[in-house]
This record gives structure tokens, C-alpha cells and sequence, in this order.
């Protein structure tokens, strides 16, 4: 692919939120444009650009280049790879150095990163001086098609993950697709998984689309850039119709109640078990349990799982590493997760492919059964 390509060829997908409306670009060669696609629409010259040590080496420069060739002055601050960088420590830190840089309000923290560093910046940016502008260019595949849309910002504490933080949407998202092609393979899967719960969300041609062309999106190419434009379209959608999740947002959890069970029964060590990887088994577990609860037909749960299974991800509690705790254990981390009432619980269930819905009264009973059927 040529990173000279003009950015005019990228995909555009618009966020109508207001006053806080962004573009999201989608394409090869972004970052060697980025410079320009940020002055020509914000007005601020003064950036801190916040990355991490596997991203910093391979493409700090040529964003600083971008930048200083539009007459944006960038400081730049390289941060830890990994999910223990989104602590109390690294947000003060982050702080100062976008206070040093003396960026302003109408100046912008840029994100140069996976989800973490997009977690991370995005909470300083929102605030530092009550709030500057935003860049996400984010590298991973997670953060194109989710984190890096939609404003939600923020660390973890010792009490669960994400569980400080604000909402603060970016100004402007520039996904560069070239830079996936060094993302690991395991890493790339990981964020195909969020890319398959659109489709299984509420867009089942989406999803068949994926069946057939899966491994064109991995080859990389105008497929790739299909499947991250309708992913960044689809995350957009549910965001413009419930920006705090108050609703509709909840959807985006297919898979992830059972997902974030898996992550916290692993410790969240990656070796193990990386999120996109616990949804990939959370969204097969949704599928089932929905046949169970003769919601939808087993042969949807078995499509489900065939598709991951194809591109390489796990889809059984039984294809992690180790060992993992009982079922009841399990159950523990899911109550902690989903506030329990009155026995019944909020689960994000399926009629069948692309025909997902909020239940808010799935009994915990069935739930805790269902778990000792498919890990005795
Ligand atoms: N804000 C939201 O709405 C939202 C949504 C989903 C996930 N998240 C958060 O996102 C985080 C996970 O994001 P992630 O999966 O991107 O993890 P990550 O940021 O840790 O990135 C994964 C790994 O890939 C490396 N990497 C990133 N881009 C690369 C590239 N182009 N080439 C080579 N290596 C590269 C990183 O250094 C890291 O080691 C979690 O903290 C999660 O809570 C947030
Ligand atoms: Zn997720």
C-alpha cells in the first residue's frame, strides 16, 4: 500500500452529535496526512501527542513530520505498553506534560495508540483546564472499529476496570489502515471479534458479508476498509441514539457480560486471554443461551461459532489456557458485573443472527445452570 495515497480516497463516516459532531477518516496513509486534516478544522497549533513503546518507534515521526509540515508545534509523551498503563499514575503524569506543552483549550491531546493510550488520553483531555480537544489516530484494530469512536474515556482502579473516568468525545478519529499490517495476528483477531458483533448485533448481512470475505478484511485492502467503515457507521449509529447509555448503548455489550466474567476469572493476564478473545466466547455463550432459553434456534449459536472458530478465535471456555475457576465462580464475577435485582438480571440476548435486544429480566437461576452445563 502506498502511505502517499491521498487522504481524499479515505472513507468518511460523520458522528451527528451536535456541537460535538466529529468525522471519523477511514484509509491507507493517514497518518502521513494527519497534519493536514487537522488544521483544516480545528484551530488550535498546539498538540501533545501521547503513544506507547511498540507504537512510538514505528510511527511517531512520521505524525510529527505531518504535523510540523501543517505548523502544528507537538510535544510528545511515550508511555508503557499494556493495560496497566491506564492507572492514576500515568493520568498525572499525562497531565502535566499536556500543561507543559502548554496546550490550550482550543489545542489538542492526540492519542496515538491502541484502546489503552485512546482510554487514557482522552480522560486528560477531558480534564485538563476543564477540557481540550481531541484526536484519536487510533493503530489497533480494536480501537478503529470501537474504542476510539464514541467519547468514552478513562483508567481502571483496583475496584474493576474502566471505573473512573468522563465522557469526552474526540473532535476528529483518523483510523490509518496501513498501520494494522503491524499489529500481531492474535491482536488483530481480538478486534475482528468486535467487528462480528455489529453483524450479530442488528446487521445480519453485514455478518454474512464477513463469512464470505473475512479473510480479505485480514489481507488488508478495500475489504478491510469496508469492514472498519461499517463497524466505525454502526458503533456511530448506536452512540448518536444514546450518547450515555441510557439504553439503546447497552447493545454494544453483546457478548460481554459473560466476555468481562472470562477476563476478570483470568486475572486479565493477557497470555491468557485478551478481551476481544473473551467476546468471541461471550458472544457464542449469548447465542446458546439464547437457544436455551428458546429464544433463537441453536443452528444461529452454531453459525456463531463456526464463523470465529474459521478466523482463529477461541469460542469455548474450554480454549483458554489453565485453568478456570467453577461455574459458580463465574457467576460471582457476572453478579459483580450486572447488578442483580430481585434475583433477575440485564443480558444482552439474541433472537437470531443481526436481532439482538436488552433483557432486563433474565433469571440469575438459569444463567448459574446454563454455566455448569458447559463448564462442569
Ligand atoms: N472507550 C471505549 O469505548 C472502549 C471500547 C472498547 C475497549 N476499550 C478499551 O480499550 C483497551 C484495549 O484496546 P486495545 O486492544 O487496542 O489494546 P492496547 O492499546 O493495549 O493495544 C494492544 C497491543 O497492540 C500494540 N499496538 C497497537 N497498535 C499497534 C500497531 N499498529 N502495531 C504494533 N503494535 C500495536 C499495543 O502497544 C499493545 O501492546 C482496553 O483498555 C479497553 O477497556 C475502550
Ligand atoms: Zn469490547
Amino acid at each position: 500500500m502506498n502511505a502517499m495515497t491521498p487522504a481524499s480516497t479515505a472513507r468518511k463516516v460523520h458522528v451527528p452529535l451536535g456541537e460535538r459532531a466529529y468525522d471519523i477518516l477511514i484509509g491507507p496513509g493517514l497518518i502521513a496526512s494527519a497534519g493536514g486534516e487537522i488544521a483544516s478544522r480545528l484551530k488550535g497549533r498546539k498538540a501533545a501527542i501521547i503513544t506507547d513503546e511498540n507504537v512510538a518507534p514505528r510511527y511517531l515521526d512520521a505524525l510529527k513530520a505531518s504535523l510540523d509540515a501543517a505548523g502544528i508545534v507537538s510535544a510528545d509523551v511515550v508511555l508503557p505498553a499494556g493495560e496497566k498503563t491506564k492507572s492514576f499514575e500515568h493520568l498525572i503524569n499525562v497531565c502535566d506534560k499536556v500543561l507543559e506543552a502548554r496546550v490550550e483549550r482550543n489545542d489538542y491531546v492526540i492519542a496515538l495508540g491502541g484502546g489503552v493510550i485512546g482510554d487514557l488520553s482522552g480522560f486528560a483531555a477531558g480534564i485538563v483546564r476543564r477540557g481540550v480537544r481531541f484526536v484519536q489516530v487510533p493503530t489497533s484494530l480494536l480501537a478503529q472499529v470501537d474504542s476510539s469512536v464514541g467519547g468514552k474515556t478513562g483508567i481502571n482502579s483496583r475496584h474493576g476496570k474502566n471505573l473512573i473516568g468522563v465522557f469526552h468525545q474526540p473532535d476528529l478519529v483518523l483510523a490509518d489502515t496501513d498501520v494494522l499490517n503491524s499489529l500481531s495476528e492474535r491482536e488483530f483477531r481480538a478486534g475482528y471479534a468486535e467487528v462480528a458483533k455489529y453483524g450479530l448485533i442488528d446487521k445480519p448481512d453485514f455478518f454474512a458479508w464477513l463469512e464470505n470475505n473475512w479473510q480479505a478484511v485480514f489481507a488488508g485492502g478495500s475489504a478491510r476498509i469496508e469492514a472498519i467503515a461499517v463497524s466505525c457507521q454502526a458503533k456511530a449509529d448506536v452512540v448518536v441514539a444514546d450518547e450515555r447509555e441510557n439504553g439503546r448503548r447497552a447493545l454494544l455489550n453483546l457478548g460481554h457480560t459473560f466476555g468481562h466474567a472470562l477476563e476478570a476469572a483470568t486475572a486479565y493476564d493477557s497470555s491468557r486471554l485478551v478481551h476481544g478473545e473473551g467476546v468471541s466466547i461471550g458472544m457464542v455463550l449469548a447465542h446458546e443461551f439464547s437457544a436455551r432459553m428458546n429464544l433463537a434456534s441453536p443452528d444461529d449459536a452454531r453459525r456463531v461459532e463456526a464463523h470465529l472458530k474459521a478466523v482463529g478465535l477461541p469460542t469455548r471456555m474450554s480454549d483458554i489456557p489453565g485453568i478456570l475457576p467453577p461455574a459458580d465462580v463465574l457467576m460471582d464475577a457476572i453478579a459483580q458485573d450486572k447488578k442483580v435485582k430481585g434475583g433477575k438480571l440485564t443480558f444482552i440476548l439474541t433472537r437470531g443472527i443481526g436481532q439482538s435486544f436488552v433483557a432486563n429480566d433474565v433469571p440469575a437461576s438459569e444463567v448459574i445452570s446454563f454455566l455448569k452445563e458447559k463448564h462442569p
